[in-house]
């Protein structure tokens, strides 16, 4: 083989390796937006994420206590968000033990409130399905996460995994969470907000009720 060929391949290589490679470390905290469905409560949330409830109030001063959470509400879960898959990905593996009757569109979509979907449970689990009546089987949930983005801007960093919902649209997230609509934009360039599926990550605010900077999460 030409000198110049071999040259050339090995250049593709190494730069197609360092393309895949989209995060080198992760962060100490990410948020995970749960919508609370009808009938679930933090007990229930705490549970799957294996957070202890005080720490999830901590991070929710809207919410005086755990009896107060209504359905429909959406609670901040803090969780460590790490580069996984030799650095193809920001995210956490959650564990959730099965019980009877649970399938992956039910870890997904209920009990994980789309923080996760069927693809994302099938890829990091052996059982391609899962309907078997097994209890106590334990799965891996991998929740994807942001740790922010210098060159968007160095005042947030601290990132809130938002899974869209029907009727949301990226005023209504902006508002939700006091920000512009600019800036939440310029974080999901390729997210269609009105389209009721999929995560966007959105600025979160720390326990003091403040949105960390970038230099406060690195150092
Ligand atoms: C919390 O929610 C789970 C899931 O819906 C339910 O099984 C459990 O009984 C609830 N616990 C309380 C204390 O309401
Ligand atoms: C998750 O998404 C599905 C499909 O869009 C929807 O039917 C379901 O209500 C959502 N779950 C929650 C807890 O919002
Ligand atoms: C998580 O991120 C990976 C890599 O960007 C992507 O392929 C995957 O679809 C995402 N999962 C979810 C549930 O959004
Ligand atoms: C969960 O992921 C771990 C690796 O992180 C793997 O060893 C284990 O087999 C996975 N569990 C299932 C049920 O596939
Ligand atoms: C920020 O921009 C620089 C220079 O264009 C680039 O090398 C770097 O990878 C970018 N960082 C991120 C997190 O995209
Ligand atoms: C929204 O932000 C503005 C200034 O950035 C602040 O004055 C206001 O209190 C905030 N509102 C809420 C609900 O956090």
């Amino acid at each position: 083989m030409p000198m110049k060929l071999l040259t050339g391949i090995l250049l593709i290589a190494i730069l197609s390796t360092s393309a895949d490679a989209r995060c080198s470390r992760g962060c100490d905290t990410a948020l995970a937006s749960y919508y609370m469905w009808l009938n679930s409560n933090l007990t229930f949330v705490s549970q799957m994420t294996q957070t202890p409830i005080p720490t999830i109030l901590s991070y929710n001063p809207s919410i005086p206590n755990q009896e107060s959470v209504q359905a429909g509400a959406r609670v901040n879960v803090p969780f460590a968000c790490d580069c996984l898959e030799d650095g193809e990905f920001l995210g956490h593996m959650f564990e959730f033990r099965t019980f009877p009757g649970v399938t992956y569109q039910t870890i997904a979509q209920t009990y994980y409130s789309n923080l996760t979907t069927v693809d994302w449970l099938q890829r990091f689990n052996s059982y391609p399905a899962f309907s078997s009546p097994d209890t106590g089987v334990t799965l891996n949930v991998t929740v994807n996460c942001s740790c922010g983005d210098e060159n968007v801007s160095k005042d947030y960093g601290l990132f809130v995994t938002w899974p869209l919902k029907e009727g949301e649209t990226l005023e209504s997230i902006a508002d939700a969470n006091n920000l512009s609509a600019d800036i939440v934009s310029r974080y999901n360039p390729s997210a269609n907000f009105n389209s009721g599926n999929g995560l966007v990550y959105i600025p979160g605010k720390d326990q003091d009720g403040t949105f960390p900077p970038i230099a406060s999460r690195t150092t």
